[in-house]
């Protein structure tokens, strides 16, 4: 991430100290839960989704800071989702982000509470009078409701059902998009569109961000499946060949590593170019850049 802009750094480490702001207050009678809470939390993820939040704020007039909860909302939603991945009745992965995944530190039915409670914390964060007040009542709820139905049947946790009923199996390019689009998609769009609700977007924008966000999501799911194949698990932080001991259906195990690399620099073209709409100027120098980074990221 150290490629990215002077801006983009100093928005990255707003959300770093607002995430650790956000966890509750200590608590003798339940303190392993929110130490497990905060150990993913403050682990040192990319914070792509939270980023993407506080410049399509940006990029539609909106000040940044007022979307900043909004943004650790979301990380959280994805923090809670990625210590429910890795548990042993889904992707059974023991390493996350260097060093051991939540239920190996912490026990499965504690990383599964902590997972239950930054979902719920999430919510009680965008719905709080602070966050509130700095952007009104009805953009706060148009934001939640967005979330929200990002992270549920319909958009992430649908899509990894499908990924776990696509197991073992041949699938589709057709079902490939689908699961994609909600496992991944679903919450980097809801990035894109918060920000664009929060900033005051027009309607036009909000739906040039949903192509971005949609191409862009794709891109990192995919991006992400060929790291499992070419990274090594010092690099990447997390066991590389996950998705081959699970006989995982990956855009990688259907159409190979060339034309997936393809693809991830196709749609990652496609999302720049839905970009157009947006006023020229530093922000929008910065989100292409950031989408041109995610496309050859290493981890
Ligand atoms: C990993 O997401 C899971 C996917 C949806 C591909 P990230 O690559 O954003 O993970 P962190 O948050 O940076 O660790
Ligand atoms: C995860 O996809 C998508 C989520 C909703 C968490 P993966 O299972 O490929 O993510 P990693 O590779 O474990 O991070
Ligand atoms: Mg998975
Ligand atoms: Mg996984
Ligand atoms: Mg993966």
């Amino acid at each position: 991430m150290s490629n990215l802009s002077q801006r983009q750094q100093k928005l990255l480490s707003m959300i770093e100290q607002k995430l650790a702001q956000l966890l509750p207050e200590e608590n003798e009678l339940y303190q392993p839960l929110l130490d497990s809470m905060g150990y993913s939390l403050l682990d040192g993820g990319k914070r792509i989704r939270p980023l993407l939040t506080l410049e399509f704020c940006a990029l539609c007039g909106g000040e940044p800071e007022n979307a900043l909860p909004f943004g650790c909302a979301l990380e959280m939603i994805h923090t809670y989702s990625l210590i429910h991945d890795d548990l042993p009745c889904m992707d059974d992965d023991d390493m996350r982000r260097g060093r051991p995944s939540n239920h190996k530190a912490y026990g499965e039915a504690t990383a599964l509470l902590a997972g239950d409670a930054l979902q719920a914390l999430a919510f009680a964060v965008m719905l709080s009078e602070s966050s509130v007040e700095k952007v009104g009542a009805e953009r706060a709820v148009q934001a939640a409701h967005c979330l929200a139905t990002a992270a549920g049947a319909s958009g992430m946790v649908g899509g990894q059902v499908i990924d776990l009923s696509s197991e073992g199996k041949k699938v589709s390019v057709g079902v490939l998009r689908q699961m994609d689009a909600l496992k991944t998609g679903a919450l980097i769009s809801a990035a894109c569109q918060m920000g664009c609700i929060l900033g005051g977007g027009t309607k036009a924008q909000l739906k040039a961000a949903q192509r971005f966000a949609s191409n862009i999501g794709l891109a990192f799911q995919i991006v992400d499946d060929i790291l499992d194949v070419t990274s090594t698990t010092e690099e990447l932080g997390k066991q590389v060949g996950s998705d081959r001991a699970n006989e995982k259906s990956t855009y990688v195990s259907e159409l190979g590593l060339e034309q997936a690399k393809v693809l991830s620099a196709q749609l990652t073209r496609e999302a720049i170019a839905a970009l157009e709409i947006f006023p020229s100027g530093e922000v929008k120098d910065d989100v292409v850049a950031l989408a041109q980074y995610l496309a050859v990221r290493k981890k």
